[in-house]
């Protein structure tokens, strides 16, 4: 998720374009860049932080009243000077900044290197400003044109910024699939990502839609389809202040990255689930897959909530692939001399990249010559530098301390590798295989429908926000699911909670039970639903007070719990991604009920990147 902004005015351009990207580093930032037109297309970028763009701009600085801005959270290449956006065409004719990802970036590539042109970066980027170059020079348009012409061509998701030295009092704007907004001013106009850029100068906005495009000057603006047809847009005035505007409204992130999980994992799949052609497409793994189709043992580490990720993982991948898998805590496993030989795969999977227990665990597997894999969002991280292959999740930054988006982007990326390796070995069919491409596609939609439960699930909040203890059941794939709930709830919320798979509760934590104690179970209604229902019957019998997540349209638990919510149905390996959304709310509200720091919790870091 990276952040955008443009403007075309009298004032500055380089003074509000860095401010604005100061504005929008709560999306992400590995790297940022500005291009201002003064003549010529003056592009100045860093690595790292705004910070580290702006001793540039001290020192080599750019005048000009029209540019734009961007920071970056790297979906391809490694975090650099060289990847940071703007990326020019032409000998810097013109310049683009993008937020998305280009699907066929490849295909466009090999077209424009056989036509001669070269590449610096290793951006998809680089490859859409050649294209558009290439497009204009071929049938001698506008520049405007030229990029209609090219996005009409191009697959994927995009929100794009292009400023020409041709043409220099406008601004061409784009978007599909990520958000990008104009605000209206008096003889000047803005882009952002957010509002949160220029907050300050209008409250004005014009929300472009996805397939949409502006042409934007000082005092106009022109609105139209991809496909060239005008549109007429309303203008909107804005309420919110900044703070607001970075959460995208929400209370906190945790609540907004609980709430964007449909786009995430949209994103996670997007060109790599086909149903058209019944694949799976990783280009991560695409030269190790020789390998892992003949792995003999495949370890997943990880830690906290990515731990919980792996052991969903391990069903997954020993259903599909019928490769034993074992799940180690990254932790324990650097410390206890592991048996690795040849035919072992390890598997790591870490949110940042940078947990210095998986990292170790990383190093070594290596040292034993065992083929490593990352499972992580952050791009350019070094757990994504050290392993041998891998794939990312695209959930964009993750800024709460306590987990969501990533741990369900990661059940989707472990189900995408589960059901590629299958595929290859064989162990799967066709069939099998479209029924669950079909299921893994309808998960987004599902999730906006238990997401729709929130002011229910805030409303029952109210009931548990005292609670000492809180117990939590789950069975097969649901099991890491109750380990994830009961996490979320002690981190945030400082109430002691445990997981448990249901059928061990009679092994002790029953004598735990009495009508102080709230249990939350997961009964999905699969192979072993009656043996969960029986759970539930000792349970109540006790006078524990159940809040039960089974699927919709089964109201047999009524009589017996206290609360029951529902969540759709899916395939039962695909249950996690939805059963998790209801703990992962119930927790945030009693925390923020409790007047818990909910996005920064005591004693907790974002990332462990010490022991
Ligand atoms: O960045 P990682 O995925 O490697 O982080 C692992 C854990 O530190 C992390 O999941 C932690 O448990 C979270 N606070 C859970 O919400």
């Amino acid at each position: 998720m990276c952040g955008i902004v443009g403007y075309i005015g009298a004032r500055e351009a380089s003074d509000i374009l860095v401010t604005g990207l100061k504005r929008l580093e709560y999306r992400g930032y590995d790297s940022a860049g500005i291009a201002v037109l003064n003549g010529s297309v003056k592009v100045r970028k860093k690595e790292g932080k705004v910070s580290e763009l702006e001793t540039v701009l001290n020192g080599q600085p750019v005048d000009g009243s029209v540019g734009m801005g961007h920071t970056r959270w790297a979906t391809h290449g490694v975090p650099n000077d060289v990847n940071a956006h703007p990326h020019t065409a032409d000998n810097g004719r013109f310049a683009i900044i993008h937020n998305g990802i280009i699907e066929n970036y490849a295909v466009l590539k090999k077209q424009l290197a056989e036509k001669g042109y070269t590449f610096t970066s290793d951006t998809d980027t680089e490859v859409l400003a050649h294209f558009i170059d290439d497009v204009q020079k071929e049938a001698n348009l506008s520049f405007a044109e030229a990029v209609r012409q090219a996005l009409t061509q191009v697959d994927g998701a995009y929100g794009l910024v292009a400023v020409s030295q041709d043409e220099p009092d406008m601004l061409v704007v784009a978007r599909n699939g990520s958000p990008l907004l104009l605000g209206i001013g008096e003889g000047e106009h803005f882009i952002g990502s957010d509002a949160s850029p220029f907050i300050e100068y209008t409250r004005n906005v014009v929300y472009l839609n996805d397939g949409e495009m502006a042409v934007v000057r000082r005092n106009s603006y022109e609105v139209f389809k991809i496909d060239g047809a005008p549109v007429a847009k309303e203008v909107h005035a804005l309420e919110w202040d900044l703070e607001e505007i970075e959460k995208g409204g929400y209370e906190h992130f945790m609540l907004k990255e609980i709430m964007e999980q449909p786009e995430v994992l949209e994103n996670a799949m997007r060109g790599r689930v086909r149903l058209d052609d019944n694949q799976i497409r990783l280009g991560g793994l695409a030269d190790v897959m020789p390998q892992l189709v003949n792995a003999e043992r495949i370890i997943i580490c990880a830690c906290g909530t990515s731990w919980h990720a792996a052991l969903v993982g391990e069903y997954l991948i020993e259903k599909h692939t019928r490769i034993p898998v074992e799940v180690e805590y990254a932790s324990e496993f650097r410390y206890r001399d592991p048996i690795l030989k040849d035919g072992d795969v390890v598997l790591v999977i870490s949110q940042s990249g940078e947990t210095a227990d998986t990292l170790a665990a990383v190093r070594q597997a290596q040292q034993a010559g065992i083929l490593t894999l990352g499972v992580v969002n952050t791009v350019g991280s070094t757990i994504a530098r050290e392993t041998d292959a891998g794939v990312y999740l695209h959930a964009g930054p993750e800024i709460g301390v306590a987990s969501t988006k990533a741990f369900t982007a990661q059940v989707v990326v472990l189900t995408m590798i589960a059901l590629a390796i299958g595929k290859e070995r064989g162990t799967i069919d066709e069939g099998t295989l479209h029924t669950f491409l079909q299921g893994l596609t309808a998960i987004p939609d599902q999730i906006r429908s238990v997401l729709a439960q929130s002011e229910q699930i805030k409303e029952l909040s109210h009931d548990y926000k005292t609670a000492d203890n809180f117990l939590y059941l789950g069975r097969g794939c649901n099991f890491p699911v109750a380990l994830e709930g009961a996490l979320k709830l002690k981190e945030i919320s400082y109430i002691h909670a445990e997981g448990y798979p249901a059928a061990e509760m009679k092994h002790g934590p029953i004598a735990l039970i009495d009508r102080f104690m709230p249990v939350v179970v997961i009964a999905m209604k699969d192979a072993i639903y009656d043996k969960v229902v029986s759970g539930i019957e000792e349970v109540a019998a006790r006078e524990g007070a159940v809040i039960a997540i089974t699927e919709e349209g089964n109201d047999e638990l009524d009589d017996l719990c206290k609360v029951v919510l529902h969540v759709p149905r899916s395939l039962e390996c695909l249950e996690p991604l939805l059963t998790v959304i209801p703990l992962q709310l119930l927790s945030y509200y009693v925390a923020v009920l409790r007047d818990c720091n909910v996005d920064q919790p005591r004693n907790l870091a974002k990332s462990v990147t010490v022991e």
